[in-house]
């Protein structure tokens, strides 16, 4: 399996898992929670819907038809991740196998959200494990696309805490949003809707500062990337972060003030989504680790045949250079075992994003 072609699937994984908490959002925010009012099949006997359930019913079953497309493609990356060309990583293969974990988790979570006749707490359980999955799914992506080995802080260290606040800022946000959500209309059953019993003002006021803390630490970000040496990356992403949490908070406002629009709810559970993406890019991005051209290499030392050509051996198992087997590389079966000892140390010491 060729690095482009796995490559390709880390980043359709983050789409797909971005756009299914769309589309499950739009059977929440269109009242078809329950338009397949069983599960897995949709009514009795029929995995399809019948025309009873009508468009809340077609709803529902498109939402479980994106969930069978990420499904597929979740299915199929570990299993590149286990051909790599070149020899597999031990790091790519855990996130991969990471992604079936969660979206087993999520198959599970949904079955009991339809059960517990969506109950705001299996819907923001629901939302929020999405969120886990595409952390994995975003760091999946950044690992295809580098090295294996050692990771390099590519700012001070002040930035790199920074860029690590704001992702837990984040974190604290999207939670928040779920317990406004879950304490008003838009909770789940949109015709007896069970909601958490908070005051809505004051949980939407908490959720509101929150989101101003957000955005004061991503002014600040986007401020100290551009007056340090931080890479292009980061840059960008940070920029884009400011884009995305002020319309965010736009959105939300908007929303709050309009008697929360089912339109602009929608659109504001797409911006959360987006934001977290982002976020998690621009932490990512303020590491660096051995590009893959290096990691490519290494690979093919290690795929070497068993017995080496005569005159051929070179002395490059044990030379500590950047081309030195990483730690989490996998040797290809029958390749002669190289020493990793070097590179260990190198790898636990590290810091780590
Ligand atoms: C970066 C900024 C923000 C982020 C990331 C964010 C995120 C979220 C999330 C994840 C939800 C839950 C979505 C769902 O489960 O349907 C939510 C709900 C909500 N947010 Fe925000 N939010 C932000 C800013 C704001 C602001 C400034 C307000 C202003 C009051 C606001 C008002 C609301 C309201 C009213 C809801 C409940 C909507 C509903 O009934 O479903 N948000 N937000």
């Amino acid at each position: 399996m060729s690095r482009r072609a796995f490559q390709l699937v880390t980043a359709l994984n983050v789409f797909l898992l971005s756009l299914i908490v769309v589309s499950g959002g739009v059977v929440r925010l269109s009242g078809s929670g329950l338009g397949c009012p069983t599960w897995p099949q949709c009514g009795d006997g029929s995995f399809t819907p019948h025309s009873e359930y009508a468009l809340h019913g077609a709803i529902e079953f498109g939402n479980r038809l994106v969930g069978l497309v990420v499904g597929a493609v979740v299915l199929i990356t570990p299993l590149m991740a286990l051909r790599l060309r070149g020899g597999r990583r031990r790091d790519l293969t855990r996130l991969s196998f990471g992604l079936w974990l969660g979206y087993l988790g999520q198959a599970v979570l949904g079955g009991i959200t339809v059960l517990t006749k969506l109950h705001p707490a299996t819907v923001a359980a629901h939302f929020l494990l999405s969120m886990v999955l595409l952390w994995n799914a975003v760091v999946l992506d950044r690992r295809a696309r580098q090295g294996a080995g050692q990771v390099t802080p590519a700012v001070a260290p002040a930035l790199l805490w920074l860029a690590r606040l704001l992702v837990v800022v984040s974190a604290g946000v999207l939670v928040l949003g779920t317990v406004v959500t879950g304490t008003g209309p838009h909770s789940g059953d949109s015709e007896h809707p069970a909601r958490f019993g908070f005051d809505i003002v004051n949980v939407s006021q908490l959720h509101a500062d929150g989101a101003m803390l957000l955005t004061g630490l991503v002014a600040a970000m986007a401020f100290a990337v551009r007056v340090t040496a931080a890479p292009a990356a980061a840059r960008r992403e940070s920029l884009v972060l400011v884009a995305v949490v002020v319309a965010q908070a736009g959105l939300g406002f908007a929303q709050y003030f309009l008697g929360i629009p089912s339109v602009l709810v929608a659109l504001h559970m797409t911006g959360a989504t987006v934001m977290w993406v982002v976020a998690l890019r621009l932490w990512l991005a303020m590491v660096t680790r051995p590009a893959l051209t290096a990691d490519a290499a290494t690979a093919a030392t290690t795929a070497a045949p068993a017995t080496p050509i005569p005159g051929t051996e070179t002395p490059a198992a044990g030379v500590p250079t950047s081309d030195a087997p990483a730690p989490d590389a996998t040797p290809t079966p029958g390749a002669p075992a190289l020493p990793a000892p070097a590179a260990v140390p190198l790898a636990l010491g590290a810091p780590r994003p």
